[in-house]
């Protein structure tokens, strides 16, 4: 089996989010037919790993075995040094069931003012794992590092972007053009070890 990916397959993209599938389907640039698990009625896997790459080899495993198809999924987070790399894996669940990131956001606050430390650094990362049916599965990461600001500013992002700013910049991600995001992001970071590793 040619561990790559040919322009036309039919890929199925490893998540029950419209709004993740469809930044899937775009970054890979029309290059392939991208469906989605939610689409295929295929069942939503645990998290159960205690890394990102962890988590999205499970998400592509479980949606390439049931499916047939070769899956694509990811896994991402925040990461606070002074928290000892958390919330991590757990970004989104610290925004709880509605999803209400000024309310993680405020968690952040509180518990960095909690740690009486003046280091703000922190990091995005992305997992991403392509898995094929019943066979091997290929897994890359992208990181970007900055420090964190408060309190939180701008609304053209989404989740811990209104208090990130990546290193070397000013604005944070939530104030950022989100075309000058997407260019440095721990996104297209991953995206582009991936395109390295396969395409
Ligand atoms: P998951 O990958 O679906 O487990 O969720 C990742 C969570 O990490 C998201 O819900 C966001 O809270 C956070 N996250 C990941 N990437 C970003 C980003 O680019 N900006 C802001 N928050 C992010």
């Amino acid at each position: 089996m040619s561990l790559s990916l040919e322009p036309g397959l039919r890929l199925v993209a490893a998540t029950h989010n419209p709004g993740k599938a469809r930044e899937l389907a775009a970054l890979l640039e029309g290059r392939f037919t991208v469906v989605s698990a939610a689409e295929l009625g295929l069942a939503e896997p645990e998290e159960p790993e205690s890394t990102f790459v962890g988590n999205a080899i499970v998400k592509a495993r479980a949606a390439a075995d049931a499916s047939g198809l070769i899956a694509l999924a990811d896994d991402s987070g925040l990461c606070v040094a002074a928290l000892d790399g958390a919330p991590g894996i757990f970004s989104a669940r610290w925004a709880g069931p509605s999803k209400d990131f000024s309310h993680a956001i405020r968690s952040v606050e509180a518990r960095l003012t909690d740690t009486e430390s003046d280091d703000a650094s922190a990091w995005f990362v992305c997992a991403l794992a392509v898995a094929w049916p019943n066979g091997p599965v290929v897994a890359v990461e992208g990181r970007i590092d900055g420090s964190l600001s408060f309190p939180p500013r701008g609304d053209r992002g989404f989740g811990y972007d209104p208090i990130f700013v990546p290193e070397g910049g000013s604005l944070t991600f939530g104030e950022m053009d989100p075309e000058a995001k997407d260019a440095i992001s721990h996104r297209a970071r991953a995206f582009a070890a991936l395109k390295a590793a396969l395409f």
